[in-house]
């Protein structure tokens, strides 16, 4: 960001209170902070034990004895699943919707809450025929189809762990995940629609499997792209079959609190993406409270949207098991927002009713670039709560948000989380706070944030930081998939000293002249491409994995719609640097790199240069590099080792 919208945002002064009506009928009253400023972990053990179900009560909350491993409720028993299932048809509610499903093509089904619990009995049964029980890991690989909210639901009622693993993402990164966690089992589907067109999806789980010896003995493939796909004979069953041959009856166990829920990996710092894993009770905990009080959830009468992807986290948490633990009705796309038409999103709230959304701001920037008239045709008259997720959202931003889908009046959540928080963590309580645009404004009940400076003390308004969390939290990762250390050098090592914790959550962050949080974005080398994170170094992995490539640097380039754009620097192998024009190459690696890691990683330009801007102890620095890309004044190259590279570069360029 640059200093000019740092200033504005801190001296923002719009604000935007609750009318006295949202506030009367609101879920969350101010007195949440207030019981959880009295006593934080007994509010976590209230909200715990409102809020779910459990098999066996606990009688512990925290055991923070060993950080930083956390345990959140550990004597206490739960089955995730029948949180976001069963229980709701006891109490009567099996006839109302958990999902109206709408397919890209325009087919669309309406699944109860009675029809979702038996078909995830039917799942858990079938899995369970195939061998899977409490701890083994099955990867998920399916499109926004309601057969991977019923495969996570049938995972984790049986104890079992899922990955899920984005259907955008490539059958290399497929691969390294199904073996991180020794998958026994994968979850597909034949294909799925996108654009106008089935994209096949079994294609990439036959070439994760093929070659070295695998985990997994079987490949579970639901029906949904009817495109034809290779059968491996003796691994692969069809969904269908599979449940139409398992019990209808299913019940479920209580599972200790601690018991792990899911794994999914996210980019960091390095080359190789983490494998957070998240435990039960206190993950359910906080996604339920949080669901609730954030979008200010009446079950019986709202319907809620929100159009994350399941294989992010944003999925996991706010399709899947927020919405359905608090017995929420939702909507949920296959497709992309613009096919058949740009206004197919509005259409959707138009036909379902939908009262609250959840979207980030990339896609706003592109809804805000094609204009008003698109969502003006439809009647979005019954949105009356918007939230934010993924990135800042800048005030302009923000406005048109409010004024053309929210009516002018719906107010806005600017949700500031992780993949490593689980669940929401800054966020204004719609009926509490009186809104500002571009921040996200004030930690939850429950939740302690600091901003620190870089030696550990507590920065002071307007002073930026470092975002850290101050306590543990029940959503919060228990760590890195079989990397304990990785865990604790990535999140703990900065800020926290003997008896004191502090989670470095990678983000730079203002507090203004009101005490609002200001996220500034990450700070390490991890960019945010349309609320995506991706890895520099992940990104120069892929490129000097090509042949034509001797040495690549990529940097996070600032980008009106996506937040950041991919931009890539990269030096061709001497004998290749007449074989190939630059445009040649370009061509080739940013395919290269799509295949590789997936689409959202392709960048957005691939510069052959003859030299990277280098310090003399060897490191690129990336600073200059994103100077050039986002077409600035090049900043300080004393520290380069040969300062005049940076001009030659920006000359070529030119
Ligand atoms: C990173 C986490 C949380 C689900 C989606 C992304 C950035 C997220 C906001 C926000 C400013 C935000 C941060 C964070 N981020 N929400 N409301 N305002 N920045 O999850 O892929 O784990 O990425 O997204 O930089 O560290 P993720």
């Amino acid at each position: 960001m640059s200093t000019n919208s740092i200033d504005s945002l801190l001296h923002e002064s719009r604000r935007f209170p609750p009318s006295a009506e949202f506030a009367a009928n609101a879920v969350a009253k101010p007195e949440l902070y207030d019981a959880a400023k009295a006593d934080r972990t007994n509010f976590w053990a209230e909200q715990a034990r409102e809020l779910l179900h459990w098999h066996k009560p606990f009688t512990q909350t925290l055991d923070w004895s060993n950080p930083p491993f956390a345990k959140w409720f550990a004597d206490g028993e739960l089955n995730v699943a029948y949180n976001c299932l069963d229980r709701h048809v006891l109490a009567g509610n099996g006839e109302r919707v958990a999902i109206h499903w709408e397919g890209e093509p325009g087919d669309s089904r309406s699944v109860t809450y009675a029809e979702l619990t038996a078909e995830v009995k039917r799942a858990a049964n079938a899995l369970a025929a195939l061998g899977i029980g409490q701890g083994d890991r099955v990867a998920i690989y399916l499109p926004v189809i309601p057969e991977a909210i019923v495969a996570m639901l049938a995972v984790a009622r049986l104890g079992a762990v899922h990955s899920v693993v984005f259907g955008g993402f490539s059958a290399e990164s497929l691969r390294s995940r199904i073996d991180d966690a020794n998958a026994k089992l994968v979850i597909t589907a034949d294909g799925g629609w996108r654009k106008g067109k089935v994209f096949p999806l079994k294609p990439a789980v036959d070439a994760a499997l093929s070659g070295a010896a695998t985990s997994v003995t079987n490949v579970l493939v639901v029906k949904r792209g009817e495109n034809d796909v290779e059968w491996t004979e003796g691994r692969d069953l069809w969904w269908h079959d599979a449940l139409a041959a398992a019990d209808a009856e299913h019940e479920a166990q209580g599972f200790e609190a601690e018991n792990p829920l899911y794994i999914l990996y996210t980019s960091g710092t390095t080359g190789k993406p983490k494998g957070i894993l998240h435990t039960s009770g206190g993950y359910l905990a906080q996604v339920a409270f949080t669901h609730k009080n954030v979008f200010d959830l009446h079950p019986a009468t709202d319907v809620y949207w929100c159009t994350a992807d399941v294989g992010w986290v944003t999925g996991h948490s706010y399709v899947v098991y927020g919405p359905l633990a608090n017995g929420a009705t939702q909507v949920m796309y296959e497709g992309t927002p613009d096919t058949p038409h740009p206004g197919r999103w509005w259409e959707l709230i138009e036909k379902y009713k939908v009262s609250i959304f959840y979207t980030a701001p990339t896609a706003i920037r592109s809804f805000m670039k094609l204009g008003r008239e698109i969502p003006d045709k439809f009647d979005l008259s019954s949105l009356r709560v918007l939230g934010s997720v993924g990135e800042p959202i800048n005030p302009e931003a923000w406005i048109w948000y409010r004024d053309a889908i929210g009516g002018g009046t719906a107010p806005i959540v600017d949700t500031w989380w992780q993949t490593e928080t689980g669940a929401i963590m800054i966020s204004a309580l719609p009926g509490v706070t009186s809104l500002k645009p571009g921040s996200a404004q004030t930690p939850l009940p429950g939740i302690k944030i600091d901003i620190l400076g870089e030696d550990g003390t507590r920065v002071d308004p307007p002073q930026g930081g470092l975002l850290v969390v101050s306590e543990p939290w029940p959503a919060m990762l228990r760590g890195i998939w079989g990397d304990p250390e990785r865990f604790k050098e990535t999140y703990w090592s900065r800020f926290s000293t003997e008896g004191d914790y502090k989670y470095f959550a990678g983000d730079g962050a203002h507090v203004d002249q009101d005490g609002d949080i200001v996220l500034l974005g990450r700070v390490d080398d991890v960019m945010n491409v349309s609320g995506h994170r991706l890895s520099t170094q992940e990104i120069e992995s892929a490129l000097v994995s090509h042949p034509i490539v001797a040495e690549a640097a990529v940097v996070g380039a600032a980008d009106e719609t996506t937040g950041q754009a991919v931009v890539a620097f990269v030096i061709l192998r001497s004998d290749q640097e007449k074989a190939q024009t630059a445009e040649e190459a370009s061509t080739i690696l940013r395919a290269h790199v799509a295949e590789q890691i997936g689409a959202i990683a392709r960048p957005r330009q691939v510069f052959v240069v003859s030299e990277l801007p280098k310090t003399r102890s060897g490191k690129i620095m990336r600073r200059l590099l994103q100077d050039v890309a986002e077409g600035r004044e090049i900043g300080d190259t004393t520290t380069l080792a040969d300062s005049s590279v940076m001009q030659i570069i920006s000359d070529k360029l030119k």
